[in-house]
């Protein structure tokens, strides 16, 4: 697993208790360096006061067996980058801007300008920075190498309303860090060396809490002011790697993507009382516990009725919808979106323009995500505000070694 330090572990949902902030210590020490530092200027007879911990700094390994940003804890800000292949790129093009991206992203999250980067002092905060590589079916093609059976656009659901401007794509970078200048210094490096190979077919930003505003390891808010991610299996666990890596074939160490673009419905949500928010997913919003009991973490009781003999958490309800539990199933996957809100279009009544870039990886696309996703468009409360409006499936290579380049071993 790629971890940056600190590396704040949480707990999944239903699996272990809380555990608290495992990060804190790790913290301490970019705090405590800091005030050692000042210590040194200024000598004072005060205890030093604590001072706020620099991100900055910090780096997560771009090499190892895995790609790193997915099991690493989801940073501040993140831009997707949907690019297509030019007409003219062969596969010794493709390959050549595999090598030519693999070293700015190398560099890049270690701190370390790319060659010629125009803007170099701007490398020197990587703040966590991870770039992420995803293949779409169209760059399988380009290389002439057999795509994964399983590497092609969603089926149409009936709930979509889908926008070409957000969906499909040949290849996708994931550039994301605790700082968002970090983030759009990356981008645009990246994209400039990309710039000869590929167009860029879309860039969805998203953004999550800050570093520091929480305890590392916090379930994020999305914009509906839900806790979102509970059920997610926790980071470096033996469950998380059952539910995400591809174990066997040219992918294996790798997983596969989905990116949905969700429009989030805020006007509507406003007018639903508290009692319908609560029932739609079947969690609490204050806590994010089940509405059958217990904490954020506490397992479901979907056997649980009112004193009507009703479930307590409805058969329409998000969660119970993506459990399975009523089809006699049980899917997992693993979560990673990022809240956008951008202008509303001009003119528009609605004050707002939000919703999530719904990110998941799974070791398996069609027995994990695929069954999930058709219950929810066949049945989800949260339906009534939300809407997939963009959508793309990616085949994520597994990690590389250092001198080699993301996808050589699915390429060559
Ligand atoms: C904007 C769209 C969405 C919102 C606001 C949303 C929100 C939530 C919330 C609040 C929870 C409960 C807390 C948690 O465990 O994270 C949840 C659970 C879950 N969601 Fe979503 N979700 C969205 C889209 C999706 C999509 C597209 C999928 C997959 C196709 C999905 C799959 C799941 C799963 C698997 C769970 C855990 C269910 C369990 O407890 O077993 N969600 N979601």
């Amino acid at each position: 697993m790629n971890t940056p330090s600190p590396t704040p572990f949480r707990p999944a949902r239903r699996h272990l208790l809380r555990t608290g902030v495992l990060g804190a210590g790790a913290l301490g020490v970019g705090a405590a360096s800091v005030g050692l530092d000042r210590a040194l200027r200024e000598p004072s007879q005060e205890p030093a006061a604590a001072e706020p911990a620099l991100h900055g700094q910090l780096t997560v390994p771009f090499h190892g067996e895995h790609q790193a940003g997915i099991e690493t804890p989801a940073p501040a800000a993140a831009t997707f980058l949907g690019l297509d292949l030019r007409e003219e790129v062969d596969r010794e093009g493709v390959l050549r801007l595999l090598r030519l991206l693999t070293d700015d992203a190398a560099r890049l999250t270690q701190g370390r300008p790319a060659l010629a980067d125009t803007e170099p002092e701007m490398a020197s905060e990587p703040a966590s920075l991870t770039v992420t590589f995803g293949f779409g079916p169209g760059l399988m093609e380009r290389a002439r190498r057999e795509a994964p059976s399983w590497l092609a656009p969603l089926p149409a659901f009936g709930i979509d309303r889908l926008e070409e401007q957000y969906t499909g794509g040949d290849l996708m970078l994931q550039v994301a860090a605790e700082d968002p200048l970090t983030v759009s210094h990356a981008a645009r490096m990246l994209l400039k060396d990309a710039r000869a190979f590929t167009r860029v077919r879309w860039v969805q930003p998203g953004f999550r809490r800050s570093p520091g505003t929480q305890a590392p390891g916090t379930t994020m808010r999305n914009l509906f002011g839900q806790l979102d991610g509970s059920a997610n299996a926790q980071l470096g666990s033996e469950h998380f790697s059952r539910v995400v890596w591809i174990k066997e074939g040219p992918f294996a160490g790798g997983t596969s993507m989905v990116i949905r673009r969700i429009r989030m419905d805020l006007d509507g949500w406003d007018e639903a009382d508290r009692a319908a928010r609560e029932q739609s997913t079947g969690t609490r919003l204050d806590s994010g516990a089940p509405l059958s009991g217990g904490d954020e973490f506490s397992r479901a009781d979907f056997e649980k009725v009112s004193v009507n003999g009703f479930p307590v958490i409805g058969e329409f309800s998000h969660m119970r919808r993506a459990n399975g539990i009523d089809e006699g199933e049980h899917q997992e996957i693993f979560r990673r979106p990022y809240n956008y809100d951008v202008a509303p279009p001009p003119g528009s009544d609605s004050v707002s323009e939000a919703g999530q870039v719904f990110v998941s990886f799974q070791a398996d696309l069609n027995g994990q995500f695929l069954p999930i996703q058709r219950r929810l468009d066949a049945l989800d409360l949260l339906n009534q505000w939300t809407t997939p409006i963009g959508s793309a499936v990616f085949a994520i290579p597994p990690g590389c070694a250092e001198g080699d380049y993301v996808g050589r071993s699915v390429l060559e």
